[in-house]
């Protein structure tokens, strides 16, 4: 069933003393499933952030819609109604950043609670669930967030998320501060929220190698608009966008048979946000590129059900031979640099 569905989301910035605008989004369409982990995926300024941002309320679209449960919501900052309160939240990158430095991290976790009115017994036996959840001990939480490592702060920005009980968490590149131990802790823990409180993930990273160990479903961007969404195996495995075949055969893996495709290189100038041409912004750097594709971006097309694709060529990447060996061993070599770092349950 459909939790969260953004449909056609534009975000142009104004730049000041100009009259051009940053075009951030340019009509970005998704849907989330219930207690469904959906990943946004994407070199830097492909616009996932900003994704995130208006799906929290945190800034306003120039167009589009985003449905929550069914309801449109409302763009105006604290003006979601009372009823959307606590149901959706987020987790950032830098896990400082929720925290103030002079309490300590528990009364923060507590505080999402304060705006649903929930009286003070009520919320100590809520943290003292979510602590359990998160496995966290009270000393721990009592402590100021400059005592807690990177990892223990982030783990308990997940706890102050999760306490309200939300439908959807936003995670916009939590673990890209972490060192590997504390990434994989995260993404352990995030598994087993999951399990139990049946929350839908929006996860946002260019971390591929997290992103593939955690994700049902995948959206590649690149700037600002949707280039192919599909189940992350399917994505994966056999993609069908020669962005998403560059993007995946780029994941740096110490491994020679994971070099680049030549024939799917991506060369050339990536256009400023500031000034797309018209078509497909992929063009000026996409290896099947001819004429038809800078006229208009392409329309959306199924090569496969569920998987959606915006490239008039994308038949000519039909269950790609080489590649498929390339992404096999990519996974595998994903999946154990992992699991070095999982408890055994996860393993
Ligand atoms: N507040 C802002 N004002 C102007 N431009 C912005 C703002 N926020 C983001 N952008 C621009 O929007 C584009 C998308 O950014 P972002 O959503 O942060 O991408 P990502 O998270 O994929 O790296 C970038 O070109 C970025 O510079
Ligand atoms: S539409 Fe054309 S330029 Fe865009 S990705 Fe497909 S082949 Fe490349
Ligand atoms: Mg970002």
């Amino acid at each position: 069933m459909t939790l969260l569905s953004v449909q056609d989301l534009v975000k142009h910035f104004p730049v000041s003393g100009s009259s051009k605008l940053v075009k951030a989004l340019n009509g970005v369409t998704f849907e989330i499933e219930r207690g469904e982990t959906f990943s946004l995926v994407g070199e830097s300024g492909s616009g996932k952030t900003t994704v995130g941002r208006a799906v929290v309320g945190l800034i306003e679209a120039t167009s589009g819609a985003i449905v929550f449960d069914g309801k449109p919501m409302s763009w105006k900052r604290n003006i979601r109604s009372p009823e959307l309160r606590g149901r959706i939240q987020f987790v950032f990158q830098e896990p400082g950043e929720s925290f103030n430095p002079r309490e300590p991290v528990a009364a923060a976790m507590i505080e999402p609670l304060k705006y649903l009115g929930m009286n003070r017994s009520d919320r100590d036996r809520r943290l003292a669930e979510v602590l359990e959840l998160i496995r966290m001990p009270m000393a721990t939480a009592m402590k100021l967030p400059d005592d807690l490592s990177p990892g223990m702060l982030q783990r308990a920005a997940v706890g102050r998320a999760i306490i309200t009980r939300p439908d959807l968490v936003v995670l916009d590149e939590p673990t890209s501060a972490l060192d590997p131990t504390a990434r994989a802790e995260i993404v352990d823990l995030l598994i087993s929220v999951q399990k139990k409180m049946e929350t839908a993930y929006l996860f946002i990273s260019h971390d591929l190698s997290t992103v593939r160990f955690l994700t049902d479903r995948i959206c590649v961007m690149y700037l600002g608009s949707v280039m192919e969404t599909g189940p992350a195996e399917k994505v994966f495995l056999d993609p069908r966008h020669p962005y998403s075949v560059g993007l995946m055969a780029s994941v740096l893996l110490p491994h020679p048979s994971l070099k680049t495709p030549e024939r799917m290189k991506l060369e050339g100038e990536i256009p400023s946000p500031l000034d797309l041409p018209p078509g497909c912004p992929l063009a000026s750097r996409c290896p099947l590129v001819e004429p038809a594709c800078r006229e208009r971006m392409p329309l959306p097309e199924y090569p496969q059900p569920k998987h959606l694709v915006h490239c008039i060529n994308h038949h000519k990447l039909e269950r790609a031979d080489v590649v498929s060996d390339r992404f096999e061993t990519f996974h595998t070599l994903s999946d154990r640099i992992l699991r070095q770092g999982l408890p055994e349950r996860v393993a």
